[in-house]
């Protein structure tokens, strides 16, 4: 069956179902789960505060159900690797299914799974086995685990931790400083997605009172700084801008909704609809006179979707930061204006 085909089931009349690939995104957030997957927004930051390169070499612990190991080996797929290490057996089997489940299992041949606590896992590598460019951790007790992972990771490298509460956001801190492990702390970062509703919005109803001069040529809706098309436009454009745009606009659409309220107009939030349809189907005059407001007040809604995202978690970045007498360079010449050194 070809990818965007229409299904219908045939004891329903209306509803139809298109076939399409999920993305890893839908994979994640849909696949039945045995423990909390770290999510979308979370993972893709994961990746990118990894600064990963197609060749790395990364370590993902503990292995859970698999997302974030999936989002890594995209990322380093084909030429990286992923070691993905887990204590539960049952985890580790459900993750290595869902790995395969996922793109027909295309990014199997990037990872590879070891059972066991990360500490004992990462302590019996021989000691010439490569060390990782970066790590991610995701259980319950990291701290207990960043120094070892610090032996096996090169200098310069990122660890991102993904901790659900503040709290053990400190004790990773206050583990680094009674251990004395060279880590530089990045970055705390709790990573916000603002989902926008943006929909067409056709007003109808019995509107040739007021309202309708109030609501067609409201200054939200058409104004010369917004353009055309009303504040929509601009707020589309500026939807991950400041907070005060969000606010702006959840005002704007309160606004709206109690001119609606006012002036006993409708909206219908679809699109299709071209033609205004009165409230009062048997006043002919007045469907004609509300079909041409119509066709002038053709809306856009754009407000921050609700409920807003929850949170999930703070993204701790923490940066390999050894120094040797052989790490201190001295310039001839040295640029105050350059900052950054390359090293060859
Ligand atoms: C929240 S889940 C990880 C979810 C996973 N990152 C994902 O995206 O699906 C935490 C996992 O860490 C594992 N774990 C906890 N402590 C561990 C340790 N010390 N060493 C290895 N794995 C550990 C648990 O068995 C569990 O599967």
């Amino acid at each position: 069956m070809p990818v965007r085909s229409k299904v219908k089931k045939a004891d329903v009349k209306k509803t139809l179902f298109t076939i399409q690939f999920p993305t890893l995104d839908e994979y994640v957030v849909l696949k039945k789960r045995i423990t909390t997957p770290v999510y979308p927004k979370d993972a893709a930051s994961i990746v990118s505060l990894l600064d990963l390169h197609p060749h790395a070499r990364v370590l993902d612990a503990g292995t859970g159900n698999g997302s974030l190991t999936l989002y890594l080996a995209r990322a380093l797929h084909p030429s990286g690797h992923v070691h993905s290490v887990d204590k539960s057996a049952l985890h580790l089997s459900h993750a290595k299914h869902n790995v395969e489940r996922f793109a027909r299992g295309l990014y199997l041949p990037t990872i590879s799974f070891s059972h066991g606590k990360l500490s004992s896992v990462l302590n019996s590598l021989p000691s010439d086995a490569p060390l990782y460019d970066g790590a991610a951790l995701d259980m319950p007790t990291p701290w207990s685990e960043l120094e070892s992972v610090f032996k096996r990771l090169k200098n310069d490298k990122y660890v991102v931790c993904y901790l659900p509460n503040i709290t053990q956001v400190l004790e990773c801190m206050k583990e680094i400083e009674r251990k004395g492990l060279a880590f530089a702390v990045e970055q705390v970062l709790e990573i916000n997605w603002r989902p926008w509703d943006i929909k067409r919005t056709v007003i109808r109803g019995s509107m040739r009172d007021s309202t309708d001069e109030k609501l067609v040529d409201k200054p939200w809706l058409r104004t010369s700084e917004h353009g055309e098309n009303g504040s929509s436009e601009k707020s589309v454009e500026n939807n991950d801008s400041s907070a005060n745009v969000g606010e702006e606009e959840e005002v704007k659409h309160e606004q709206c909704q109690n001119v609606v309220k006012e002036g006993n107009a409708e909206y219908e939030e679809n699109g299709d609809l071209e033609v205004a349809t009165p409230r009062d189907p048997e006043n002919a005059a007045q469907e004609s006179q509300a079909a041409s407001v119509v066709s002038d007040a053709r809306a856009w809604i754009c407000r921050p979707g609700h409920p807003p995202t929850e949170h999930t978690a703070f993204l701790l970045q923490l940066r390999k930061k050894e120094y040797s007498p052989d790490n201190i360079i001295e310039l001839e010449t040295p640029n105050k204006q350059n900052r950054f050194l390359i090293l060859q």
